[in-house]
């Protein structure tokens, strides 16, 4: 059984691909700082799957501390690294942050890649690297314009740095990047975790929905969109883990090379708007949702959303969550969970 790395493993996206992991018959060894990552995650990922996995508490901004998981786990088979910090605002607000936890981080994980002998990387990248669109669907190829957060600029770093260390070592990489992953395991008993004031979408939603908030507010509807609000690409969190599944196994099967690097987009494909998404929430949570209209958010680009049609290709691999999935399972997190995320 092929032993598998999972970096930021007690997160939002790393909890959920080692749900599908463990599915799949792997082997998964965690690390995780726990500075943002929740202590719940292993045993709840043992009551979804009945099987667990060891967690090293640990920051890999310590190259000691990469070093030693690697030397303790002598075989990992691949590294699948999720471990950074992803709040665009935050990022603003605190650059030298990000660019330091989400930068060294990764470096130190390359360095123990080459010298543990580890062939196979799949890395977690953000559609934040196509900075203000001009083409739409965004391709793996659309011209990269200036991204608009520090956020942004640490995945397009990050993506530079791997491609030129593959390109001298033997490393085989894809390079995911997610657009917008909303919702959670059906068991509601892995999520995003729940924040006092979210900021991204559809937990802000469900936080006004429970009362958290007095409402929700709509971050500018005089946009050049069908609605006037801003459009995105919401992608169930569980469709995005079987796409790493799906893009590990590519490289495993992928005798053929020894060193690549290749871009994926994580999206359906359609675009929703802000408005459209209090409707989905609405009508599958028969919750009537109390809503405003307020000023535009810096830095939101009026429409993004993905081309998928290369993540088919490549990885045999389509969402198939409908957005209603997404919300009934998100608003069953917020339920279930608010009181236990947000003290
Ligand atoms: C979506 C839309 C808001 C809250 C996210 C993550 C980023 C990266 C890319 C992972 C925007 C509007 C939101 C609210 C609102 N993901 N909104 N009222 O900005 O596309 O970026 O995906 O790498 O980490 O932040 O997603 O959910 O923050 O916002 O109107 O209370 O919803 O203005 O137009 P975004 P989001």
């Amino acid at each position: 059984m092929k032993k598998i790395l999972v970096t930021g493993a007690c997160g939002y996206i790393g909890s959920h691909t080692i749900v599908s992991l463990l599915g799949r018959g792997y082997e998964v060894i965690g690390v995780d700082s726990m500075e943002r990552g929740k202590d719940y995650v292993p045993e709840r990922v043992k009551q979804i799957t009945g099987k667990g996995f060891h967690n090293y508490h640990a920051n890999l901004c310590n190259l000691k501390n990469a070093r030693y998981v690697f030397e303790t786990e002598k075989d990992i088979a691949a590294v699948i690294h999720f471990a950074a910090y992803k709040q665009v605002g935050e990022s603003v607000e605190k650059p030298l942050r990000y660019y330091g936890n989400n930068l060294i981080a990764l470096i130190n994980v390359l360095i123990c890649l080459r010298e543990f002998n580890v062939a196979d990387f799949i890395f977690s990248s953000s559609s934040s690297v196509y900075g203000n669109i001009t083409e739409l669907p965004v391709k793996e190829d659309t011209n990269v314009t200036e991204q608009t957060s520090p956020y942004g600029r640490t995945k397009y770093f990050s993506e530079k740095m791997i491609s030129d260390f593959a390109n001298i070592h033997r490393l085989k990489t894809f390079i995911l990047r997610y657009f917008n992953p909303a919702g959670c395991h059906e068991s509601a008993l892995l999520g995003e975790p729940i924040e006092e004031k979210p900021s991204n979408l559809v937990p802000a939603i469900t936080s006004a929905a429970a009362g958290r908030q007095e409402f929700f507010l709509v971050n500018g509807d005089d946009y050049p969109t069908r609605d006037g609000s801003c459009i995105r690409d919401y992608i169930h969190v569980m469709d995005v883990a079987e796409a790493h599944i799906a893009a590990m196994e590519n490289l495993f099967n992928n005798t053929a090379q020894n060193s690549f690097t290749d871009v994926i987009n994580l999206g359906t494909g359609n675009g929703i708007s802000v408005l459209e998404m209090i409707k989905a929430f609405e009508k599958t949570t028969g919750h009537k949702l109390n809503y405003r209209h307020g000023p535009r958010r810096a830095g939101d680009p009026a429409a993004i959303y993905s081309d998928n049609t290369k993540a088919e290709k490549i990885l045999k691999w389509k969402p198939g969550r409908s957005l209603e999935t997404m919300m009934l399972s998100a608003w069953k997190w917020e339920q279930a969970n608010a009181s236990v995320d947000v003290k």
